[in-house]
């Protein structure tokens, strides 16, 4: 599977800044830093698609691009247009103090708000499987009966052996979700892993 075409398409603080589009959405959600911005970014082979940041709180509004994907081979293989959805992430503030759980109202009411929102991406540190906003995440997400792709990022920061083992963890700690993915935005591993995930979905 190939992503063909990507390119930024809105950017959205309430449900009438959305695009209008009949377009299936997979979004991406986790705390701030996580790596939501680079996984985009690699999965669409396009760097400075999305806005990366060694800073916490880059990402503020909810991200709109559109994609289009393709089955490898042939010029007249099917093409699958979809949009990826960047959500700002949580568990940052820059005032800090006890707004450090900031949890953005805008995630809430993208994922309340969007009907063709189809599986959400719930992006976690591989280092770190099972912090409690990480949980608190999960959980409303459930809640709300949203399709869960659960992501260990920065796998690459990892030796094998760990990988396997925070992998497992992570399917262990959040039932009712797709296999957990190990992903590096550096060396793009995961990358086709993850895209025959969305093709299924589509
Ligand atoms: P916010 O928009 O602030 O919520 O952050 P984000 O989740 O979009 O994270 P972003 O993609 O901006 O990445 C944050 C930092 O982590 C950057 O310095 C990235 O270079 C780094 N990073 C992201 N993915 C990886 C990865 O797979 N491996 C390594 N080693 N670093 C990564
Ligand atoms: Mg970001």
């Amino acid at each position: 599977l190939q992503i063909i075409k990507a390119e930024y398409t809105a950017s959205a603080v309430r449900r009438d800044q959305y695009p209008e589009s009949e377009l299936m959405e997979i979004a991406f959600l986790g705390r701030s830093n996580v790596g939501k911005s680079s996984l985009i970014n690699s999965l669409c082979n396009y760097r400075g698609l999305a806005r990366v940041s060694g800073e916490p709180g880059k990402t503020q509004t909810v991200n709109f691009y559109t994609v289009l994907l393709r089955e490898k081979q042939g010029e007249e293989s099917e093409r699958f247009p979809l949009f990826f959805v960047d959500l700002p992430g949580y568990g940052f503030a820059k005032t800090g103090g006890a707004n450090r759980n900031m949890w953005s109202t805008f995630i809430g009411e993208y994922v309340e708000q969007s009907p063709r929102l189809t599986l959400l991406c719930l992006l976690m540190d591989l280092r770190h499987p099972g912090l409690a906003i990480d949980q608190k995440a999960y959980e409303w997400m459930r809640s709300h009966g949203v399709p869960l792709q659960i992501i260990g990022t920065k796998a690459d920061k990892l030796k094998t052996a760990e990988r396997k083992r925070n992998l497992a963890k992570l399917d262990q700690l959040f039932p009712g979700t797709f296999p957990a993915v190990a992903y590096s935005s550096l060396k793009n591993d995961g990358r086709d892993i993850l895209l025959n995930r969305f093709r299924s979905m589509i």
